[in-house]
């Protein structure tokens, strides 16, 4: 490998490709699942409930966590010059979360048994044993091998120069994400075990309590998500920003403190998913106020981005994805705040609100950010995109039908109607059929920037790409 690019440019393009793949494979269940809630008879209730399952799953596993491990891949050695610690490492990763993020997808099949039932307390979330629980097991696996090798990248840098702001947030998201998701997992693939063995009258509730289930579940969903992909994308911008706007970071000194204050208050947040369960008083308090807090951490990296993102060169398709993933960021924390205060909780909790916030979470902030600075990689490496006109298609229709989804899932959730069902009340049919349409419009946006991105990543000459090092301190 040439000496100024240090990153595997064949292994991310790979892990590029294959993430928008399952991003594409992902949105598709999406919308199957929004033509069967305003469609009767559309599909089978046990299908509907497969599906719906294995969405966020193929989603989070296939699409966010394998384009993160892309981005860091090419991001840790762009910055510090250095490869990552062991490239076969990096393949096993990549391999290894591919298989699990296909047996998701083969799990929403008819007749493969894969799991109907998410979060339930008993029975144990995850059975029948396969293919879900066991390609869960194969994507903490792939984790684990993450978390390690970037750890040991980290703590190969060189010691006499101070490591890019950047890095230390790779290296706190692969570490803490693992460290947390094998500490909530293992116990859940314990209990899990414990119900796939029941025999006639042993009854796996042993195992676990229902209570101490719904925590772990929760602790592990929230320090997963909030962790090793949300740590991991503020750490990707602080990259991606001045590489496309060709200036430093805004404030190196805001972007430490913005990660130190995260980690306190993030990791005390999770509470707020189990408002309604019976929790001791002061942890509904802790959960409450420690979201409100996580508002001020939002606002503190933001600031700081935004700063970064202004006065610089013009933005193109990379920083449009960015800055909106950015305002997404803002507004999916807004809303965070206000379902997590109880009154508010109270008449939100379990509808289809939930699902207008999820989606403003995981597609307008982090998906958002994911595909801008998966473009600005592309650019990087390639020196331009395949298409300037569909990047600019793929961001207004995103906005467009993104912005209609979750404006209307909001509203039948705060009129009363409930999440995770098919069969619905009449009253809802308009809502449901609107959201339905800006679904559809949703998953074409998806699919022309998949394309987009893919032709970018594999059929573009070479034009200019430098893989030089990013810009890295204002
Ligand atoms: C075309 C785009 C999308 C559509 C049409 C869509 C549709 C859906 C549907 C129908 C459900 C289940 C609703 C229910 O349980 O009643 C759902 C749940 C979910 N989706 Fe999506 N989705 C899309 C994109 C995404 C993306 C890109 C992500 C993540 C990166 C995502 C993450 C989730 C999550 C985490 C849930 C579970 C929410 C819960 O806790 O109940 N979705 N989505």
């Amino acid at each position: 490998m040439p000496a100024e690019k240090p990153y595997d440019e064949k292994m991310v393009l790979r892990m590029i490709t294959w993430s928008v793949m399952f991003f594409l494979v992902g949105t598709f269940a999406g919308m199957l699942g929004r033509i069967a809630v305003s469609t009767p008879g559309f599909m089978e209730n046990v299908t509907f409930y497969r599906i719906v399952t294995h969405h966020p799953l193929v989603l989070v596993v296939g699409w966010a966590s394998l384009a993160v491990m892309a981005i860091v891949h090419f991001s840790m050695p762009l910055v510090s010059g250095k490869e990552i610690y062991s490239g076969i490492t990096g393949k096993a990763t990549m391999w290894l979360t591919i298989m699990s993020a296909a047996m998701l997808v083969m799990a929403m099949i008819p007749g493969l048994n894969g799991s109907t039932a998410r979060y339930s307390a008993l029975p144990p979330l995850f059975h029948p044993f396969f293919p879900t629980m066991l390609s869960l097991c194969i994507a903490l696996t792939a984790v684990i091998f993450y978390g390690g090798n970037i750890l040991k990248t980290f703590l190969s840098l060189p010691e006499d120069k101070t490591p890019h702001t950047s890095c230390w947030y790779f290296t706190m998201s692969a570490v803490l994400g693992t460290l947390f998701l094998g500490m909530a997992g293992v116990p859940l693939l314990l209990q899990s075990l414990a119900g796939l063995y029941q025999t006639d009258g042993l009854d796996y509730a042993w195992a676990l309590d229902p209570l101490v289930n719904k925590h772990l579940i929760w602790w592990g969903l929230h320090s997963y998500v909030n962790q090793m992909i949300n740590i991991a994308v503020l750490g990707m911008l602080y990259v991606a920003i001045p590489l496309n706007v060709k200036k430093g970071i805004y404030s190196e000194k805001g972007a430490t403190w913005g990660l130190f204050l995260y980690i306190i208050v993030n990791n005390m947040a999770y509470f707020h998913h189990l408002l309604m369960d019976p929790l001791p008083m002061w942890q509904k308090v802790v959960g409450q106020v420690a979201t409100w807090f996580l508002g001020l951490t939002t606002a503190l990296s933001v600031y700081n981005l935004m700063k970064t993102a202004s006065g610089g060169e013009k933005w193109g398709v990379p920083m449009k994805f960015i800055v909106a993933g950015l305002i997404g960021f803002v507004i999916e924390g807004s809303i965070g705040i206000f379902h997590s205060t109880l009154p508010v909780n109270i008449f939100a909790h379990n509808t289809q609100a939930i699902l207008g916030y999820v989606h403003a979470v995981f597609y307008g902030y982090i998906s958002m950010c994911l595909i801008g600075v998966l473009y600005t990689i592309v650019v990087h490496i390639k020196g331009s995109l395949y298409s300037e006109k569909l990047g600019n298609i793929h961001f207004w229709s995103t906005i467009f039908n993104l912005t209609g989804m979750v404006v209307v899932l909001l509203v039948a959730g705060y009129s009363g109607m409930p999440r995770n069902v098919q069969v619905i009340d009449p009253y809802y049919q308009p809502h449901m059929a609107l959201a339905t349409a800006f679904a559809v419009g949703l998953f074409a946006s998806s699919a022309v920037g998949v394309y987009n991105l893919y032709m970018s990543a594999n059929a573009c000459t070479e034009k200019s790409g430098s893989g030089a090092a990013a810009p890295a301190t204002a």
